[in-house]
C-alpha cells in the first residue's frame, strides 16, 4: 500500500492583495491533486503560503499607513480563510516573515557565498518597481515600458549580491533532456529548454533599495531580493534547516504547481540554486494557464475580479471547484463566468451525479426496506458493462491524474456516471420489481450502490463535501477520503442502510438567476452615479466628535490653480501651482486618475494651507487641497470643493 512521498505546493501569494480566483484556482488544483494521491496511498504532503517581503508589500503598506508587518499580518489572514471556504486540505502553511524561515534563506545565502557561487557586483539597468524585476533592453515594452504590466520603466544602479546561475546552466539542461516531465505541460518544457539554450545571466539576489525583506547575514545594507527568499520557502517548509529527516522524507518527491507567469523563476532560477546546493532538482514544475473574466483581463479598476470568497458562499464550495477543475484543460487559459458556472451545476451535478443518487437511494428505500441487498453477480451483460467501465475509469483516471489532466479526469469520471444513469433506464427496476424477479432486482439495487459508492470514491477530491453527503446517505461508515481507491471491491456495500438526506445540488433556475443578476447590476450602478440613500448612515471612515477648538487648527483657503503638471513616477499624483493672493505655492494632489487637468486649471479649489511640507512623488507639497470621495464596489468617485460664487484668493474657510 504503501507509495511513497508526495510533496506537493502552490505558489507562495503576495499578501499586499486580497486573494481572487487565481489563487483560488492553483490551490484547489494543488488540493485535489493531494486528496487524490492520499487516496491511492502515497504520503502526502500539501503546502500553501504567503510570500511577504519585498517592494510591494513595503508599498502596499506605506499606501496604507501600516507598518509592513502589520499589513502582512492582516492579509495573510484572507488566504487562511478562503482555504477553509474552500475546504483546502493543506498540511503546513508557511509565511516568509517566521523565523524558521528567515534562519533557513540566510543559511543558504551563506553558504553560497562561501562557496564562491554568489559574489559582490554592481548592477545597473532598466528596472519596473511593481513588479520588482529589472527588464532586459530586447525585452522592453514602447517607450521603455514593462512587458508585464505595462508600466513605465526607472534606472536603477546598485550594488548587489550575484547568483552564478550561469555556472549551472549545462547540468540543469543535461538533467531536462533526460526528464521530460521536470516541467510540465510540454509547452511549458519546450520554452523552458530554449530559455535555458539562449543563456542565462547570472542574477542579483540582494537589493540596496529597500528595508523590508531578510538582512543579507554579515552585510545588513542588504536584503535578500524577494524572489530568492520566496522560493526557498518550499524547503524551508519540509525541515530543510531543522528537520533532516523530514526533509529526506519529502525533498526528492517534491512538485510545484505554479500558474505560467512565473515557470521562469520555478524551472530555472530555483533549480539552479538547488544544483549549486547539492539539493535534488524537484519532479516536476506544473504550469497551468491565465484565467480571464468574461472574456477580459481581471483588473480592479475593471471591478470584473472574482471573489471566491463570494462563489462559496452563493453556489458552495463544491460547485466552484468543480466548475474550476472541469470548464478548461489544465494548462490552457481560461475564461470564467457565473452562467457558464451555472449550467455545470444543474447539467453535471444535479443532473447526472445528483439524480443518479436520488434515483437509487429511492428504489433502495421502496424496494429492499433501504438495506443494500447482498446477491451473487449473475453475469448479466449489463451489470458486468457496468462493472467492466468501472474498472477502466479507475485506469484512466489515474493516468490522467498523472498528467495534471483534471478535466480528463473528470470527463471518465461522468461517463462512468453517466452510464449509472443508463443503467437504470435500461435495467428499469421497477418492472423488474412488477414482474417479482427479486433475485435480479437484488442484484440491480446493489450495482447502483456499487456505482454510486466508486462514484462517491472517485469525485470526493474534486467535490469533498458532497462526497461525505454521498456518502452518507449510502450509509457507509467514516469517509470517501480515508476509504483507498486501489482497495475498491464491488458488492461490499451489501448490508448498508441508505438514508435518503437533501438534494445535494439544487437546480439553479436560469431564468431567475438572470433577473437577479441583472438588479444586482442595476443595483451596482446606481449606488455609484447617485450616492445612495444608505450612504451617510453608516460611512465607514465616520470620526469621533471633536471642539471647535480642533477644528480651528486647520486653515484652509481659497487659492487658484494656475499650472497642472504630471508627477511622471506617479499614477495618482498632479503637481500643481496654486495662488494664494497672498503667496505662490506648489502642492501634489492625488487625483489624477479622478479629475483632468482641464477641471483643475483656472479653477478655484479650498486648500489646507497649514499642513507640514511632504516629498510625494519627488515633489514637495506645501499644502493638500480638498475632494470628497466615495467608494462603492469596483470604483471610486471624487468630486473637488471649490467655493460656491467669487471670492478673493486667499479668504478663508471656517
Ligand atoms: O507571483 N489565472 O504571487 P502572486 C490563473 N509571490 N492563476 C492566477 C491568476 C490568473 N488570472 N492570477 C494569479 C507570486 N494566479 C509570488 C510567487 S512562489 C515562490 C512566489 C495564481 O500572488 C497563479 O498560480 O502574484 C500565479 O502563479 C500565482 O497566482 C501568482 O500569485
Ligand atoms: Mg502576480
Amino acid at each position: 500500500m504503501d507509495k511513497g512521498s508526495f510533496y506537493l505546493t502552490t505558489p507562495i501569494y503576495y499578501v499586499n492583495d486580497i486573494p481572487h480566483i487565481g489563487h483560488a484556482y492553483t490551490t484547489i488544483a494543488c488540493d485535489v491533486m493531494s486528496r487524490y494521491k492520499r487516496m491511492k496511498g502515497f504520503d502526502v504532503r500539501f503546502l500553501t503560503g504567503t510570500d511577504e517581503h519585498g517592494q510591494k508589500i513595503q508599498s502596499a503598506a506605506e499606501a496604507k499607513g501600516m507598518t509592513p508587518q502589520e499589513l502582512v499580518d492582516k492579509i495573510h489572514v484572507n488566504f487562511k480563510e478562503l482555504w477553509k471556504a474552500l475546504d483546502i486540505s493543506n498540511d503546513d502553511f508557511i509565511r516568509t516573515t517566521e523565523p524558521r524561515h528567515v534562519r533557513a534563506v540566510q543559511a543558504m545565502f551563506e553558504r553560497l557565498i562561501e562557496q564562491g557561487d554568489i559574489y559582490k557586483g554592481t548592477y545597473e539597468g532598466w528596472y519596473c518597481v511593481p513588479c520588482e524585476t529589472y527588464v532586459p533592453e530586447s525585452s522592453m515594452g514602447e517607450n521603455r515600458t514593462c512587458p508585464d504590466c505595462g508600466r513605465p520603466l526607472i534606472t536603477m544602479k546598485e550594488e548587489s549580491y550575484f547568483f552564478r546561475a550561469s555556472k549551472y546552466v549545462p547540468q540543469l539542461i543535461e538533467h531536462y533532456e533526460k526528464h521530460l516531465s521536470g516541467v510540465m505541460p510540454p509547452v511549458r518544457y519546450n520554452e523552458i529548454m530554449s530559455f535555458l539554450k539562449s543563456g542565462v545571466h547570472d542574477q542579483s539576489v540582494s537589493r540596496t533599495t529597500l528595508k523590508w525583506g531578510i538582512p543579507v547575514p554579515g552585510d545588513e545594507k542588504h536584503v535578500v531580493y524577494v524572489w530568492f527568499d520566496a522560493l526557498i520557502n518550499y524547503a524551508t517548509a519540509v525541515g530543510y534547516l531543522d528537520d533532516p529527516a523530514m526533509f529526506a522524507r519529502y525533498w526528492p518527491a517534491v512538485r510545484h504547481m505554479v500558474g505560467k507567469d512565473i515557470i521562469r523563476f520555478h524551472c530555472v532560477i530555483w533549480p539552479l540554486m538547488l544544483i549549486a546546493l547539492g539539493i535534488n532538482v524537484p519532479v516536476s514544475v506544473i504550469a497551468h494557464g491565465w484565467w480571464t473574466v468574461d472574456g477580459e483581463k481581471m483588473s480592479k479598476s475593471k471591478g470584473n475580479v472574482v471573489d471566491p470568497f463570494k462563489m462559496a458562499r452563493v453556489y458552495g464550495a463544491d460547485a466552484f471547484r468543480y466548475f474550476l477543475m472541469r470548464e478548461v484543460p489544465f494548462g490552457n487559459d481560461g475564461d470564467f463566468s457565473e452562467l457558464a458556472l451555472v449550467g455545470r451545476v444543474n447539467s453535471d451535478l444535479a443532473n447526472d451525479l445528483g439524480n443518479l443518487l436520488n434515483r437509487s437511494i429511492q428504489m433502495i428505500v421502496s424496494y429492499a426496506d433501504g438495506v443494500v441487498p447482498s446477491a451473487q453477480p449473475s453475469g448479466d451483460a449489463t451489470d458486468s458493462d457496468v462493472r467492466s467501465l468501472g474498472a477502466s475509469t479507475l485506469k484512466a483516471v489515474d493516468s490522467a491524474m498523472e498528467t495534471f489532466s483534471y478535466d480528463e479526469a473528470l470527463k471518465h469520471i461522468w461517463t462512468f456516471i453517466r452510464r449509472g444513469n443508463k443503467y437504470i433506464d435500461e435495467t428499469s427496476p421497477w418492472k423488474v420489481h412488477e414482474a417479482g424477479n427479486a433475485g435480479r432486482l437484488k442484484e440491480i439495487l446493489l450495482t447502483l450502490h456499487d456505482t454510486l459508492r466508486l462514484s462517491a470514491m472517485l469525485v470526493a477530491p474534486y467535490i469533498p463535501s458532497s462526497a461525505e453527503k454521498m456518502w452518507a446517505q449510502l450509509g457507509l461508515p467514516g469517509s470517501p477520503m480515508a476509504a483507498l481507491l486501489d482497495d475498491f471491491a464491488w458488492g461490499a456495500g451489501a448490508g448498508a442502510k441508505v438514508k435518503r438526506g437533501a438534494l445535494l445540488f439544487p437546480r439553479i433556475d436560469v431564468e431567475k438567476w438572470k433577473e437577479e443578476k441583472a438588479k444586482e447590476k442595476a443595483m451596482n450602478a446606481a449606488s455609484v452615479s447617485d450616492a445612495p440613500a444608505s450612504l451617510p448612515s453608516a460611512p465607514s471612515d465616520h470620526e469621533p466628535q471633536i471642539g471647535i477648538d480642533d477644528f480651528a487648527k486647520v486653515e484652509m483657503r481659497v487659492a487658484l490653480v494656475t499650472k497642472v503638471e504630471e508627477v511622471p513616477k506617479s499614477k495618482k499624483l498632479y503637481k500643481l501651482d496654486i495662488d494664494l493672493g497672498y503667496e505662490k505655492r506648489v502642492i501634489c494632489a492625488g487625483v489624477k486618475q479622478f479629475v483632468k487637468p482641464e477641471e483643475l486649471l483656472g479653477h478655484r479649489v479650498i486648500v489646507v494651507t497649514n499642513l507640514k511640507p511632504a516629498v510625494l512623488g519627488g515633489v514637495e507639497s506645501n499644502g493638500m487641497i480638498l475632494a470628497a470621495s466615495v467608494k462603492t464596489p469596483g470604483s471610486e468617485q471624487v468630486a473637488l470643493i471649490a467655493p460656491a460664487s467669487d471670492i478673493p484668493l486667499g479668504s478663508r474657510v471656517h
